[in-house]
C-alpha cells in the first residue's frame, strides 16, 4: 500500500497515537458512534482528557494545521499513514479493539478529480496486492445545503417510527438523523429502509460534482455500484463518499476493507483555514484476512538475499564479516552467528526465504572463493570473493533476470540482437547501462556476435551499493 501511494506522489506522516479528546469529538464528531461509545479516553496527570487515537483523519488534519504545513508550497498536501487505531467495538470477525489502518489525506484542493484520484489509488493498492474481485460502492451525501434539508426530511420520517427503535437511535434522531442509517439492529435497519433517500434532495451543485467524479471513473473503466444508502458513519463528510468491500472464495465477509470520502468542513472545524480534504482507510487486519484465505499472501513473501553458513567452528569470523560485505552490497543477509549442521541451516535458510546459500568452509576461505548455492534449483557453484560483488550480480541476474530489469528500468535488450542490453558497442548507446552486470561481461567474454572486443568486464566492476 505504500508503495502505491508514492506511485501517486502522496508522503508519509506519522501522527500521534495519543491526541486532545477534543480533536476527535470536534472532528470525528459528537454523533458518530465512535465518539459517543468507542473511544479510549481518560485524564492524563494534568488532568487533560486524551484519547487513543480511533482513526487518522482528525489527527492529521490537527497536525497539519498546528503545524501550518498548508501554509507552503507544496499543496495541496498529499499525505499515507499506516499504524494502530483503537476502538471499544465488540470484538468479532474482522472487528479488533487495537486495529491497524494505512491511509491517505489529500488536503487544499477542491475538484472532483481529486476525489477520482484517492478512490482510484486505494483499488489500485487492493488490486497490487492481489485481489481481483473488488466491489466499489459509492455514494454522494451533498453539501451543506444537501445535508441540512436531507436532516429534516428523516428527521420527520424517523419521527413517526422512533417508538419502535433502539435507545441510540433515540440519542441520534436528536443529534443527527443520518447517523441513523448506520444502526446496526435490524428491525431498525427494516425502518431506516424505507426511509427518504439523500439523492432526492441533492443541490445542484452537488450532483454535478458527483457525476463528474463517476465520468472520470467511467473513463478510466472503474467499476463501481451506486449505493444511495451509503452515508458512512463519520460526522466530517460532505460530496463523495466510498466503501470497498470484497468477499474471500470461501464466502468469508469481514465487512468494509476500507472507506473514505470528501470533507469539507474538517480544516476550519479543528482552527485551520476554510480548505477541503479527501481521504480513505483501510483495516489492514481485514485485508491480510482475505489475503491469507485467497492465498495472495505469496505476492508479499520476499524472503532474505542470502543465507551465509560457516562450515565449522573455525570460519565463524570470516563468514561474520562475509555477510557484513554482502549486506554492504546491498543483498539481505543473514548467518547463523554460531557453527551448526548443514541440516539445520539448510533448515533455517528455508525458514528465512533465503534465495542462496552462500557457503564458507576453511578449504574455502584458504582458497578465497566460497559455495554458492541456489536453493530454488539447487545448482552450485564456486564463486571467487576477491569477485564478490560481480559473482553475486551475475547469479542474481541469472537467477531472476525480470526482477533485474525492472529494477533497473530496462525494458529492451540492445538491437543488435546480441542480447546484451548493457554494454554492447554495436551503437545503440542510449540503451546502455552503466550498472549492467557481468552477466552480460561474460556473454561479451564468451563471443558477442558483434565482437565488442575492447570491452573490458573489470573496468565496469561495480564498488560499492547494488
Ligand atoms: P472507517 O470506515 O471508520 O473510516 O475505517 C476504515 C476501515 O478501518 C474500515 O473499512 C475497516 O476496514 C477498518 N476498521 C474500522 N474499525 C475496525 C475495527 N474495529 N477492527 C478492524 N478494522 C476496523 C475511517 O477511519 C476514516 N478515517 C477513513 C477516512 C480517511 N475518511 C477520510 N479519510
Amino acid at each position: 500500500m505504500k508503495a502505491t501511494a508514492e506511485l501517486y506522489a502522496y508522503t508519509e506522516i506519522v501522527p500521534p497515537v495519543l491526541e486532545y479528546t477534543e480533536v476527535f469529538s470536534r472532528g470525528t464528531g459528537e454523533s458518530s458512534d465512535i465518539v459517543r461509545k468507542e473511544m479510549y479516553t481518560f485524564n492524563d496527570k494534568g488532568e487533560r482528557s486524551v484519547t487513543l487515537r480511533p482513526e487518522f483523519t482528525a489527527g492529521v488534519v490537527r497536525a497539519v494545521v498546528s503545524n501550518k504545513l498548508y501554509a507552503t508550497e507544496e499543496m495541496p498536501l498529499k499525505l499515507f499513514y499506516c499504524g494502530p487505531a483503537f476502538r471499544y467495538e465488540r470484538p468479532q470477525l474482522g472487528r479488533y479493539r487495537q486495529f491497524n489502518q494505512f491511509g491517505v489525506e489529500e488536503i487544499g484542493q477542491d475538484s472532483s478529480r481529486v476525489d477520482a484520484e484517492c478512490i482510484i489509488m486505494a483499488m489500485q493498492g487492493l488490486y497490487m496486492l492481489g485481489f481481483q474481485k473488488l466491489s466499489l460502492k459509492i455514494n454522494t451525501i451533498g453539501d451543506d445545503a444537501t445535508r441540512k434539508a436531507y436532516r429534516e426530511a428523516l428527521k420527520s420520517y424517523f419521527a413517526l417510527h422512533i417508538d419502535e427503535m433502539c435507545d441510540d437511535c433515540h440519542e441520534r434522531l436528536q443529534l443527527n438523523p443520518m447517523r441513523i442509517l448506520d444502526c446496526k439492529v435490524e428491525s431498525d435497519q427494516k425502518i431506516a429502509a424505507g426511509a427518504p433517500k439523500i439523492k432526492d434532495y441533492l443541490s445542484e451543485a452537488s450532483e454535478k460534482r458527483f457525476y463528474e467524479t463517476l465520468s472520470i471513473l467511467n473513463d478510466l473503466g472503474v467499476e463501481y455500484e451506486l449505493d444511495d444508502s451509503l452515508v458512512r458513519g463519520l460526522d466530517y463528510y460532505s460530496e463523495v463518499v466510498f466503501e470497498i468491500h470484497a468477499i474471500a472464495q470461501d464466502g468469508t465477509d469481514v465487512g468494509a476493507l476500507g472507506g473514505g470520502g470528501h470533507y469539507g468542513g474538517l480544516v476550519k472545524e479543528l482552527g485551520g483555514p476554510d480548505l477541503p480534504g479527501v481521504g480513505f482507510a483501510m483495516g489492514l487486519e481485514r485485508v491480510y484476512s482475505l489475503m491469507e484465505k485467497d492465498g495472495l499472501l505469496k505476492n508479499l513473501e520476499t524472503g532474505i538475499d542470502l543465507y551465509v553458513m560457516p562450515v565449522g567452528e573455525n570460519v565463524l569470523n570470516d563468514v561474520f564479516v562475509l555477510t557484513e560485505e554482502v549486506r554492504q552490497l546491498g543483498y539481505s543477509a543473514d548467518t547463523p552467528l554460531a557453527a551448526l549442521k548443514m541440516g539445520a541451516m539448510f533448515k533455517k535458510a528455508e525458514k528465512r526465504g533465503a534465495k542462496f546459500a552462500l557457503i564458507l568452509g576453511e578449504d574455502e576461505r584458504d582458497k578465497g572463493v566460497a559455495q554458492l548455492k541456489n536453493l530454488k534449483t539447487k545448482e552450485q557453484s564456486e564463486i571467487s570473493l576477491e569477485h564478490l560483488a560481480d559473482e553475486l550480480d551475475s547469479a542474481f541476474h541469472k537467477a531472476f533476470p525480470d526482477e533485474e530489469e525492472e529494477a533497473e528500468g530496462h525494458d529492451e535488450s540492445c538491437s543488435c540482437g546480441c542480447g546484451h542490453d548493457g554494454h554492447c558497442s554495436c551503437g545503440d548507446a542510449e540503451k546502455t547501462d552503466e550498472k549492467a552486470d557481468d552477466s552480460d561481461a561474460d556473454l561479451v567474454k564468451e563471443g558477442c556476435a558483434c565482437s565488442d572486443a575492447d570491452y573490458d568486464p573489470e573496468e565496469k566492476k561495480e564498488e560499492g551499493m547494488k
